[in-house]
């Protein structure tokens, strides 16, 4: 079902612009899938391998501190939407930036859960200490600059809620970094999986926030197939094939993981869905996505090996944590736009593309964003319909 609802959509030629007018503006929450420039902006340290080409060789031409060789799947939803690409909001931040028309949060490597629940299990994470509740303190001093009357607190609510209400809000994905830094430090999968109703909680607890805030439609994204990613086929490479899913060629026990996680995302935002029944809750299916593309690659016009990063250090995955892309010694693939994997853990703009119209249009979203739109009746126009 999910091969016939993917071919249908990928024979729809992506237009650039697909439902323009339907938001005024993109607040955008999350970690690497999502970061366009804000952790290389806390980092600074312009010689780690992101920071380097071949990151942006393919739209950008230049690394913008986006995981990708080009456009993330927030920048392509973007552009269907006639916005421009978000402002990353550290970095913009510091040099006065206009956010009028929204602005990116998302930090690379971070985590749903605030890093003090992490160091109190001795999980260590390299990257940042940003997590979702950060992100959100951000937003909320972002806020009032965006709203009115920042005068009195009480029409500074009502202005916000004005202007939060024709927002698209783009809450991650967030999440997969809580799993991802304990299960790389070989913690169980018993404990880490016990931390899936905490990492769920947080995600409901910050949809809740915003939509108090005035946000009408929010996309939540599931995290991806884990046991699809180069990083994670290399560190735990063996030699029973009846650890790899027979059509992928993804490692079982991972993307069980990941369905777990999805499900208890699911299951709570349907809760909230009858909490807030003005509010449109939109999940991302990140995981059908990717699944249905491994599953397909020659139909979306991608190679036939699937699992093989295109910018790494070598190995049957051109894998190598010793050996990161943009660091001396990686290796390239030919074409990106064949690959579906551009590093490690993250995709090729070949494959942002193709999610971000299964999103847009169906059918790894529900309601689609495009559709979610028209749901909206106080920003619906004649200018906000689907063209296509
Ligand atoms: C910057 O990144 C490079 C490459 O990852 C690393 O070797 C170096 O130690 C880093 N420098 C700092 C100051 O963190
Ligand atoms: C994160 O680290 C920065 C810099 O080390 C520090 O200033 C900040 O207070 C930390 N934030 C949290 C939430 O731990
Ligand atoms: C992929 O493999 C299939 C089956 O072996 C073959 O028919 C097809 O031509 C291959 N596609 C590419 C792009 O190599």
């Amino acid at each position: 079902m999910i091969a016939a609802a993917a071919a249908a959509f990928v024979l729809l030629l992506f237009p650039a612009v697909l439902a323009a007018g339907c938001y005024s503006s993109i607040f955008s929450f999350g970690d690497s899938l999502a970061d366009n420039g804000n952790l290389l902006h806390i980092d600074g340290n312009h010689s780690a391998g992101f920071a380097c080409l071949p990151y942006g060789m393919t739209y950008f031409g230049r690394p913008t501190g986006r995981f990708s060789d080009g456009r993330l799947i927030l920048d392509f939803i973007a552009e269907a939407l006639g916005l421009p690409l978000l402002p990353a909001y550290l970095d913009q931040r510091r040099v006065g930036g206009d956010f009028e028309q929204g602005a990116n949060f998302a930090v690379a490597g971070a985590t749903a859960l605030d890093s003090s629940f992490f160091k109190e299990r001795d999980i260590h994470n390299d990257f940042t200490n940003v997590s979702l509740g950060v992100e959100i303190r951000w937003f909320r001093q972002l806020l009032p600059s965006l709203c009115s009357s920042p005068s009195d607190k009480n029409s500074l609510m009502a202005d916000c809620a004005d202007t939060l209400q024709d927002s698209l809000i783009m809450m991650g994905e967030i999440g997969g970094n809580d799993y991802i830094y304990p299960i790389f430090q070989r913690r169980s999968l018993e404990e880490v999986k016990s931390f899936v109703p905490f990492v769920v909680a947080t995600i409901s607890s910050a949809v809740t926030e915003l939509i108090e805030l005035g946000a009408r439609t929010l996309v939540v994204p599931g995290i991806t197939p884990l046991g699809c990613h180069s990083a994670f086929l290399t560190e735990f490479q063996t030699q029973n094939v009846d650890d790899y899913d027979a059509g992928t060629g993804c490692l079982n026990w991972l993307n069980e993981f990941s369905t777990y996680h999805n499900s208890l995302l699911e299951a709570e935002l349907q809760t909230l869905r009858g909490l807030h029944p003005h509010a449109t809750i939109v999940y991302a299916d990140y995981f059908a996505a990717i699944i249905s593309i491994l599953n397909n690659p020659n139909q979306f016009g991608f190679g036939n090996d699937t699992l093989v990063s295109c910018c790494g250090g070598g190995g049957v995955y051109n894998y190598n944590p010793r050996i990161e892309c943009g660091s001396d010694g990686y290796s390239l693939c030919d074409e990106p736009s064949r690959c579906v994997i551009w590093d490690g853990l993250h995709m090729t703009e070949a494959t942002h593309r193709i999610i971000a119209g299964g999103l847009l249009q169906g059918p790894f979203a529900s309601p689609a964003i495009a559709d979610a739109c028209g749901l909206q009746s106080v920003v619906h126009s004649s200018t906000s319909r689907i063209v296509s």
